[in-house]
């Protein structure tokens, strides 16, 4: 079909000019075009020449009487509104998490339920572990997702692998450091504590002094990427501290898997946790996880009994251990296929064209920013490329919730606020997963522009696209070089 219409923007755009595109012609768009023209965009245009209205079932749609008696049935349990199907609006996503979802991943969530021991199913789960092991760059058999957002993922190491009594040393430089002390003092074990700035990685030299003060310490935890500053922790050298004092570790990949390099077994790192909808763009509701050997032969000889029956690691082995599979709860099945699916997404692309691809938009988007005078919380060096923590100018410090909704509002735009200490002073912009591409960086560059200079503050409107454009330019020209050489070096 490509071939033969040659299908490139202009036949798209003749199509969309008719406001009707079905969504199966929008991925097979994208498909044909090898992503070029992506299905997402198409269904966008569409959209906005003539947006989709997609009605409830009427009263008198029914043969067999009416289905739905008006709103007085819902009267003892709602205002007197008529409630109709939920129509949520087109946003760009690029705030701390959630992000966009690829088309592709939101078809497979639509797909026929089956059960979860169904033969189909259990094959399915086979692949999703062993795509997990690729995402997370480890052999770990016990590689897998826990049904939960990314706070049970956290939980589920804490109870496992802390006993009432223990010693753990949390590391916090941010928010989710913070809820990694609540879990240890849930667990009934005493945390040590040991606090960085926000906005600064957790420092390796503070990690051995505790180390040395508590021998006892059995477990050192810590946020890889912490989503609340901005800030990239050497997990590497941590790792290593905790282990020269035979300590395990609890590492929160939430913000990272999937934007920048999580190499588990490189590092030996050994629990994990992290969740579906941040650089894996997926929907929210999963949490992967991956245990070394060392940590599963500690729970497996614990010889009391696991504070949580849901998360209790041994229970869940016999659903997704490598032998058994048997009853524990009812698995999210249609998440699960959304998640392989994703997962599918990124083995395509290449983890390593992944972790290049969220560096690539963020010095574009970087270059833009810093061409509006905005400067970022994190130094060099420790930024994240997928969560962009910009301090907020001092004349815009009373006014910052109103660029945000401002954003929201007239550009479809989500960026986060700041969290804690930081709230009112930064703003947090994620590109993350699907969300990371050119087109939102200019919007996101080109929004904001708008919206400051409207409000009086002093910039050149066009400066931070400019900025960006070049900042892409060079890139594009650095790699086509490096091409070029290539032939030659081989
Ligand atoms: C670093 C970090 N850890 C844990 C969580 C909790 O994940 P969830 O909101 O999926 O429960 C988040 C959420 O943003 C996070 O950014």
């Amino acid at each position: 079909m490509a071939r033969r219409l040659k299908l490139d923007r202009a036949v798209v755009n003749n199509w969309v000019k008719s406001g009707y595109v079905p969504s199966r012609w929008a991925m097979e768009i994208e498909r044909l075009t090898e992503g070029q023209i992506a299905a997402v965009e198409v269904l966008n245009e569409a959209n906005a020449r003539k947006p989709i209205r997609v009605k409830s079932r009427g009263e008198e749609d029914s043969l067999f009487g009416p289905t739905f008696v008006g709103s007085d049935i819902m009267n003892p349990y709602a205002p007197p509104k008529r409630i109709k199907s939920f129509h949520p609006p087109q946003r760009a996503l690029l705030g701390p998490g959630p992000s966009e979802i690829n088309p592709r991943v939101m078809a497979a969530m639509g797909l026929p339920a089956i059960g979860y021991l169904d033969p189909a199913f259990v094959e399915m789960m086979e692949d999703l572990k062993a795509l997990l092991r690729y995402a997370f760059q480890t052999k770990n058999a016990l590689t897998f997702p826990i049904s939960g957002p990314g706070s049970v993922g956290m939980e589920y190491c804490f109870v496992n692998m802390v006993a009432p009594g223990d010693t753990v040393i949390v590391m916090r430089n941010g928010v989710f450091g913070g809820r990694m002390i609540e879990n240890v003092e849930r667990c009934g074990a005493k945390p040590v504590v040991v606090e960085d700035e926000w906005g600064e990685p957790c420092d390796p030299n503070k990690l051995e002094d505790a180390l040395k003060k508590h021998p006892e310490a059995r477990v050192v935890a810590f946020v890889h990427a912490e989503t609340s500053t901005g800030v990239e922790s050497d997990a590497k050298t941590l790792i290593e501290v905790a282990h020269k004092y035979d300590a395990l570790t609890i590492m929160d990949a939430v913000t990272s898997l999937g934007g920048s390099p999580v190499l588990v077994d490189e590092w030996q790192c050994d629990a994990v946790y992290s969740a579906s909808q941040k650089c894996l763009s997926c929907t929210p509701g999963l949490s992967p996880v991956t245990f070394s050997d060392r940590v599963v032969d500690y729970v497996k000889s614990r010889k009391d009994k696991i504070h949580s029956w849901f998360m209790d690691m041994n229970l869940l082995l016999g659903y997704w251990g490598s032998t058994t599979r048997t009853y524990h709860h009812t698995a999210p099945t249609n998440s699960l296929y959304a998640l392989h699916e994703a997962l599918l997404i990124l083995k395509e692309e290449g983890i390593e064209n992944a972790w290049a691809r969220h560096q690539r938009h963020h010095t574009a988007l970087k270059a833009g920013l810093e061409a509006m005078g905005l400067k970022y919380l994190v130094k060099e060096g420790y930024r994240l490329p997928q969560m962009n923590a910009i301090l907020i100018p001092e004349p815009l410090l009373e006014h910052e919730a109103e660029v945000r909704k401002r954003l929201l509002n007239e550009f479809n735009l989500e960026i986060g606020a700041g969290l804690g200490p930081l709230a009112g002073k930064i703003w947090r912009i994620g590109i993350m997963g699907y969300s990371c591409n050119s087109q939102n960086v200019m919007l996101c560059l080109s929004a904001l522009g708008s919206v400051l200079y409207d409000m009086g503050y002093p910039i050149h409107v066009g400066d931070a696209e400019s900025a960006a454009h070049q900042a892409y330019a060079q890139m594009h020209a650095k790699a086509a070089q490096q091409k070029k050489r290539q032939p030659a070096a081989a």
